[in-house]
């Protein structure tokens, strides 16, 4: 989905009349938009971060560093950072003031979207960095320390991941029984409407061992539940330990095999991408959590063509019957854009029949928004904004009865829950279903890490509400 060098910005003083503080004593602050590909990659930076001596902070005002991760799949996602650094500058030329640096860096999809861009629009800004260039955070830093302006957006040649530090087991431990690791990046697919193939560039797998590696680590730190992160991650594929030639559901088998981690789930997934292996890994692998996001994003044949697609409303039907099949338990979940460019009435009504016809656990839905760069947004025939407002109602309004109809058929049954974290309310801890609902149980129901049987006993907005079984 979601970098140069230009003239000084306006704060007033000059990075070399600032103090700048000696290393291990630097805090950063990181902010991160979008999807969870960027949560994965905020923790990344930061651990790239703390091998230059950057310790991280939840205190904006106090940092030497401010990163923001930014998305720029929709134009209000993509808005926000500029909004942010407004505050940001204010907070820049405070610090300035009292003889304090402040760098402020803007990474992810906005950065390898807009690059230098950036920098014109809001001057605040030091480093512009994409996400293929993470692994040269540190030396774009003490460029930039220096006071020069960067921007670095190329695809870089070498493995990123290969060259970003591994996080110490401490780290780790600290982030939870629940962690994202990312298997594959960009997207060659180019549906009209996206930016990602823009801004993640085209589709990288990366290799076997390296995947295994990570997941022992995390499962030796006590991570419980590993989601598989990558914007087509059902497009992964690799060279196995065998030496033949692996999809991802031959990579789940061996995820699967680690001491320790009990629970695997992947997305986002494309439904051209779901190969009988995988339907299989759903069937067989008890540890892969039966519970799937896959994006449809129109019902109708015409809009699915004129957004490159590539399948039919029936082969998405036929697909969800081969996984049902395959696992009866599985709850499905998609993405949805009403008010594409030429989308009817009539093709808005085919996308609520596949909603009727899939019945979702859960869902997410926009209104489409033309990006810059991409097909979608010089077609001729834009819906008006009215228009995609009272769709996204409709369908909203039908998704919502759905999910809230999924919640409530598993009042009264026992179900597994993973036990995340302290509740909000003293006396509760947070778990998690096997279909990524919020559980909620007395403190004393289990340990933070633990699988526990719970018994459902009512429902909340988004969260369910149990007691040990
Ligand atoms: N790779 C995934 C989706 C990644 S983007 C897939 O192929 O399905 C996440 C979601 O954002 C998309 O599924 C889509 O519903 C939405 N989205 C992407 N571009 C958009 C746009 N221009 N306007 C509105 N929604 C968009
Ligand atoms: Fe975007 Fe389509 Fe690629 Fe998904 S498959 S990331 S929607 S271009
Ligand atoms: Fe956004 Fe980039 Fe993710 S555009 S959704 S942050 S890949």
């Amino acid at each position: 989905m979601e970098l140069n060098t230009i003239e000084r910005d306006d704060i007033g003083a000059a990075a070399e009349d600032l103090v700048v503080p000696p290393a291990a004593t630097r805090k950063v602050f990181v902010k991160t938009y979008g999807c969870q590909m960027n949560v994965y990659d905020s923790q990344r930076m930061t651990d790239a971060l703390a091998t230059d001596g950057y310790v991280a902070t939840d205190a904006v005002g106090e940092a030497d560093l401010v990163l923001l991760n930014t998305c720029h799949i929709r134009e209000k996602a993509a808005e926000k950072v500029y909004s942010e650094l407004g505050r940001i500058r204010e907070l820049k030329a405070e610090r300035a003031k009292a003889g304090r640096e402040m760098l402020v860096g803007v990474a992810g999809c906005v950065a390898q979207a807009e690059g230098a861009e950036i920098i014109r629009r809001s001057p605040v800004v030091d480093l512009v960095i994409g996400p293929q260039t993470y692994h040269r955070l540190p030396a774009v830093l003490a460029k930039a320390r220096s006071g020069e302006k960067i921007v670095e957006t190329d695809y870089a040649v070498e493995d990123k991941f290969e060259h970003l530090p591994q996080p110490k087991r401490a780290e780790l431990i600290r982030r939870g029984v629940t962690a994202f690791l990312t298997v594959q990046e960009g997207c060659d697919k180019f549906c009209t409407f996206c930016v990602v193939p823009y801004t993640r560039g085209s589709e990288v797998s990366r290799p076997v061992a390296q995947i295994v590696a990570e997941a022992e680590r995390l499962a030796d730190a006590g991570v419980r539940e590993v989601t598989l992160l990558g914007q087509n991650v059902n497009a992964w594929h690799g060279r196995g330990e065998d030496c033949e030639e692996w999809g991802l559901g031959r990579l789940l088998f061996r995820l699967a095999e680690i001491p320790g981690l009990a629970r695997l789930r992947y997305t986002t997934s494309h439904p051209r991408d779901m190969d009988d292996e995988l339907i299989a890994a759903h069937r067989d692998l008890p540890t892969l959590m039966p519970y799937l996001h896959l994006p449809v994003q129109s019902g109708s044949d015409r809009i699915l063509k004129a957004m490159n697609r590539r399948h039919m409303a029936k082969d998405y039907l036929t697909l969800i019957d081969r996984i049902r099949a395959a696992r009866n338990d599985i709850a499905l979940s998609g993405d949805f854009i009403v008010g594409f460019p030429g989308e009817t009435e009539a093709d808005f009504e085919a996308t609520m029949q596949l909603v009727e016809d899939v019945n979702y656990a859960s869902a997410f839905s926009f209104k489409y928004s033309p990006r810059p760069g991409t097909p979608g947004a010089e077609m001729n025939d834009q819906v008006p904004e009215a228009v995609k407002d009272e769709r996204l109602q409709r369908l909203q309004a039908l998704l919502l009865k759905q999910q809230q109809h999924f919640g409530a058929s598993l009042v009264g049954r026992t179900i597994d829950t993973l036990i995340e974290k302290p509740g909000r309310q003293a006396g509760q801890k947070v778990g998690r279903s096997p279909w990524l609902q919020p559980v909620i149980v007395d403190e004393k129901a289990g340990e933070i890490g633990d699988i526990i049987q719970v018994r459902i006993t009512k429902t909340g907005y988004n969260s369910l509400f149990a007691e040990l079984a």
